[in-house]
C-alpha cells in the first residue's frame, strides 16, 4: 500500500508560519484608509461614496439610504456574476484535493458535461458553481451553491445544489467514513430522481484529466445572464 507523508513539508510555504502567528498582531502600522471616500464610483460614476463624516450605519440619512439602494441595484446587476466567476478564476491553480483534477477543473468539467448534454442554461450555471464553496466550507458548500443562486434558479435545481453532496455520497460506497444510503431518507421527493440523476452523471464523473473541458470564459455570458434575473426576493435564515 502507498504511504503518504503528510508532514509539514508537504503543506504550503508558510502553513506553520501562520498557525504560530500570535492571534492578535501588536503591531498596527500596516493600517490604512481604503481610498474610497468622497470618490467617484467605478460602477455608476454619478454615484459619490458616502462623505468621510458618516462613520455608522445608523448615521445614514433616509435620502443617502434612497442613494445607497439605489447604487446597489445597479452594483448587484454589474458584480454579482462577475465576483462570483472572479471566486472561482482564484482557484485556477490551487492544489487538487486529491483527485487528478482540481476543484476549479471539477467545476468546469461538471458545467462541460451539461452543455454536451444539452442542458439549460441556468443548470449549466448550477454546475459551473455547484462546488465553488468545496474548499472553504466542504461540510456545507451544497448550501453554499444553493445560497448563492437561489434567487435566480428553479426550486429544483436550489434542492439538488443544497442536497447534491449528500447524494454524492451514494456513489463513495468504497468510502467507509461516509453513508453511502444517506439519500434514502430523501426518497420520494418530488426532486430525488432529477438530483440522483445529476450527480450520477454530472458530479461523480467529472474528475477525468481527458475531458475536453471548456474554460471559464465559455461560460461568463451565461453566467452573467443568470444573475442578472429579476430576483426572486428569496432571503435564507438558518
Ligand atoms: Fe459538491
Ligand atoms: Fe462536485
Amino acid at each position: 500500500m502507498v504511504q503518504f507523508d503528510f508532514s509539514s513539508e508537504t503543506m504550503q510555504p508558510n502553513f506553520d508560519e501562520f498557525l504560530d502567528s500570535p492571534s492578535v498582531p501588536k503591531d498596527v502600522s500596516f493600517l490604512q484608509s481604503d481610498g474610497l471616500l468622497h470618490q467617484p464610483s467605478s460602477v455608476l460614476p454619478a454615484y459619490e461614496h458616502l462623505p468621510e463624516s458618516r462613520t455608522a450605519m445608523e448615521e445614514l440619512t433616509p435620502g443617502e439610504w434612497n442613494d445607497l439602494n439605489l447604487y446597489r441595484a445597479r452594483y448587484n446587476q454589474e458584480q454579482q456574476a462577475r465576483q462570483a466567476l472572479d471566486m472561482l478564476a482564484a482557484s485556477k491553480d490551487s492544489p487538487s484535493y486529491g483527485f487528478r483534477v482540481n476543484n476549479y477543473r471539477h467545476c468546469l468539467q461538471c458545467a462541460t458535461m451539461l452543455y454536451q448534454d444539452g442542458a439549460d442554461e441556468e443548470t449549466i450555471v448550477c454546475g459551473l458553481f455547484h462546488d465553488l464553496g468545496f474548499i472553504v466550507c466542504p461540510d456545507n458548500h451544497g448550501e453554499f451553491s444553493a445560497t448563492l443562486l437561489a434567487n435566480y434558479i428553479s426550486e429544483k435545481n436550489h434542492w439538488m445544489l443544497r442536497h447534491h453532496a449528500l447524494f454524492l455520497d451514494h456513489h463513495a460506497s468504497g468510502n467507509l467514513q461516509l453513508d453511502a444510503n444517506a439519500r434514502e431518507s430523501y426518497r420520494g421527493h418530488p426532486y430525488f430522481e432529477y438530483t440522483a440523476e445529476w450527480v450520477a452523471r454530472y458530479d461523480q464523473t467529472a474528475i477525468q484529466t481527458q475531458y475536453e473541458t471548456a474554460p471559464l470564459e465559455f461560460f461568463e455570458s451565461m453566467v452573467y445572464r443568470v444573475f442578472t434575473r429579476p430576483s426572486k426576493g428569496v432571503k435564507i435564515h438558518y
